[in-house]
């Protein structure tokens, strides 16, 4: 195959509308089936007119894995700006190694799995006053109250943001990504909020070094006074941190939860994983289905002859892991939640390769101690109105899971 090919049943990828009322999984099926990548036109956001759409896992990793013939240095996500911002070059996710490995050394140590283990305590304590606060309601959105709060309150704990400033930048970065939307020139509106998140997080880390916490913005700081970040790389980073820790694992709560609610079979088999030590397999399972970040980018840097598919210099390729995530020769009866898969935790919800997700131990261990605590106080729910979807191809939002507690 060397053209660009279109197949006209398969709506558009690159508009939000597509998602709008659920994940396209038909025709992520259907791309998945066909030989070669799918080529889906998108005239904004990308440089030579649309994106190949990466759908089988092997494909992926492949990618994923050459930063020499794909680059995320164009941006990591759709849409791409019309120029390259000069913010990319401090940016981890807009890096490729050696210069990218650099960036990410620095902070690589702080979220392994053993350091993250000491979080239990502290985060604990968020999920048990969160989860009492709202259930003192009787009725409240899981989203809102629940899902928002709880990952909002340990990344701004991890980064060492100062208890009266976490509100004002949870804020930033929902407007961040209410800007991200597509627009005639990508990215504009997210540039400015980008500047401000910067600013802040530039102020927060000085005044860390000297008088440094046990927090991100004491560590990336000292990285800075020792020379191995440079402050727009810290700054950058810290940014980062508070975005990917917040979006993804709130997104992750709140369609666990519309799961577990919708589907008895699904609350039942989660509860019995909490009470069995089976927990982290559920938690996988859940990742699988739902894949929060349901894509990243990449884009060619020179032509290459991907399996028969020929990918030109600047095109994009776009990894659907939504999509890969469902893979049926990946994943036995893909669409059904199961936990008796033997490779539940071989999904790609996090990605794959150098740019792998560095908060995924962080992530898990969140949602842990969220199911352990929903089973062990006993709370029991029932939707009490339609669950809302976000308008993203991004992220796979939901927006309200209106709810009710059960006496
Ligand atoms: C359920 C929750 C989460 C999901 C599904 C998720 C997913 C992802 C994905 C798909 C990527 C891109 C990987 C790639 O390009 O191959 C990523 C990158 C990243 N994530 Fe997460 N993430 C989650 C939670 C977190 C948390 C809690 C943090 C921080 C504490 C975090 C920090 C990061 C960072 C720093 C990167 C960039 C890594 C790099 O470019 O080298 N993530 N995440």
């Amino acid at each position: 195959m060397t053209q660009p090919r279109e197949v006209t049943d398969i709506p558009n990828l690159a508009d939000p509308a597509t998602f709008a009322q659920g994940v396209p999984h038909d025709a992520f099926d259907t791309i998945r089936a066909l030989p070669g990548l799918y080529w889906n036109p998108a005239p904004v956001g990308t440089h030579t007119g649309g994106f190949w759409a990466v759908t089988r896992p092997q494909d992926i990793v492949k990618i994923e894995a050459d930063t020499v013939t794909f680059t995320s240095s164009q941006g990591g996500a759709f849409p791409l700006p019309l120029k390259r911002p000069v913010e990319f070059d401090f940016h981890l996710m807009t890096n490729d190694p050696p210069n990218h490995s650099r960036i990410r050394r620095a902070a690589a140590r702080s979220f392994g799995p053993r350091i993250v283990a000491h979080f239990d305590g502290w985060v604990r304590e968020i999920v048990v006053e969160v989860l009492d606060a709202a259930c003192a309601k009787g009725q409240f959105d899981w989203v809102t109250d629940v899902a928002a709060i709880i990952p909002a309150r340990v990344i701004a704990r991890v980064v060492g943001t100062p208890p009266e400033k976490r509100e004002y930048v949870v804020g930033l970065v929902l407007d961040l990504f209410r800007a991200l939307a597509v627009t005639e020139d990508s990215g504009a509106g997210a540039r400015e909020i980008s500047k401000i998140l910067y600013a802040f997080m530039d102020d927060l880390w000085r005044k860390k070094v000297l008088a440094p916490e046990e927090d991100m913005a004491t560590v990336l700081g000292q990285c800075v006074e020792r020379g191995e970040l440079n402050a727009q790389e810290c700054n950058a980073f810290l940014a980062l941190l508070a975005i990917a820790g917040f979006e993804t694992t709130h997104t992750m709560m709140g369609h666990a939860m519309r799961m577990i609610l919708e589907d008895q079979g699904v609350q039942d088999a989660t509860m019995d994983a909490v009470r069995d030590g089976r927990t982290l397999v559920a938690i996988d399972e859940f990742l699988r289905m739902i894949t929060p970040a349901m894509d990243m980018a990449r884009v060619a840097t020179k032509p290459v002859d991907f399996n028969g598919t020929q990918i030109r210099e600047g095109d994009m390729v776009q990894l659907f892991f939504i999509a890969a995530n469902r893979d049926p020769m990946t994943f036995d009866e893909p669409h059904k939640f199961k936990l008796d898969r033997p490779n539940s935790a071989g999904h790609l919800a996090f990605g794959s390769g150098p740019h792998a997700c560095m908060g995924a131990n962080l992530a898990k261990l969140e949602l842990r101690i969220l199911f352990e605590e929903l089973a062990s106080r006993n709370i029991k729910l029932r939707l009490n109105g339609e669950p809302k979807r976000g308008w993203s191809m991004f992220v796979n939002q939901l927006t309200a899971l209106p709810v009710a507690v059960v006496e």
